[in-house]
């Protein structure tokens, strides 16, 4: 959901059934709150977070939510599939309402690890902003040995000729032998197994271990969530 604005007038009208120009009357009569504050604006702009009351009845009332989920390998990150569980259907199972939220920056199938998933649009779009330059950071897996011409290419850039694309500067750190430490600023579709695969490096894991400041709960195990904290949600 996207952080869509409406105005003040045709959202209680739309709510209502009340035609705008009674709806003025309404404004004039004091008998419209917006979060709790007496609205005097006809073009006040109202997104999907505004508490919006009418005399004694509340006619908007949503509350933001961020989950943080420890993704398991097999489970799409997708809200519906044919074929395999969805992140979506996790939450479903422990009677979270999922109908307005939406994933931030998808794992493959058999990818782990940290996933956030919420209902605000503005949120989710500052982390995933290419602007922004929020890291991301993976521990990658691969069936041999990281080499030091690997390394520079990912510092480097590499082009995927079927985007038309060069990959920003990647950080390839290695932990051990064919351990590595990944840090991207974008996600490309599955840019680690593709970059890895031009050194013909197969990925044998990749677990997703932050996002910007927010690190993965060491408590979640595989398909467990939380919902965030404040200081996660504002760190970003
Ligand atoms: N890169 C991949 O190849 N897969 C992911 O899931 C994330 C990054």
């Amino acid at each position: 959901m996207s952080g869509k604005k409406h105005r003040l007038d045709r959202f209680i009208s739309a709510k209502t059934g009340t035609p705008k120009s009674k709806v003025r009357l309404m404004l004039a009569q004091k008998r419209i709150y917006v979060d709790g504050q007496l609205a005097t604006d006809i073009n006040q702009p109202i997104d999907q977070f505004s508490h919006v009351a009418l005399d004694d009845k509340v006619l908007q009332k949503n509350s933001r939510t961020y989950i943080m989920m420890n993704k398991p390998i097999g489970v799409v990150s997708a809200t519906k599939d044919e074929q395999h569980k969805t992140v979506m259907d996790l939450l479903v199972e422990k009677n979270i309402n999922t109908a307005d939220l939406h994933i931030v920056g998808r794992l493959d199938l058999n990818s782990s690890g940290l996933l956030l998933i919420t209902n605000d649009g503005d949120w989710s779009r500052a982390l995933m902003s290419p602007e922004n330059k929020v890291a991301k950071v993976y521990e990658v897996t691969l069936e041999h040995p990281i080499t030091d011409e690997c390394i520079q290419a990912f510092a480097d850039g590499m082009y995927f000729s079927y985007e038309d694309i060069t990959t920003k500067p990647a950080q390839l750190e290695k932990l051990s032998e064919c351990v590595a430490k990944v840090t991207l600023e974008e996600g490309r579709y599955h840019q680690i197994k593709r970059m890895f695969g031009r050194f013909r490096n197969p990925v044998l894991a990749l677990h997703r271990v932050s996002i910007g400041e927010i690190e993965l709960d060491a408590d979640l195990a595989p398909g467990e969530y939380r919902a965030l904290r404040k200081n996660e949600v504002n760190l970003k």
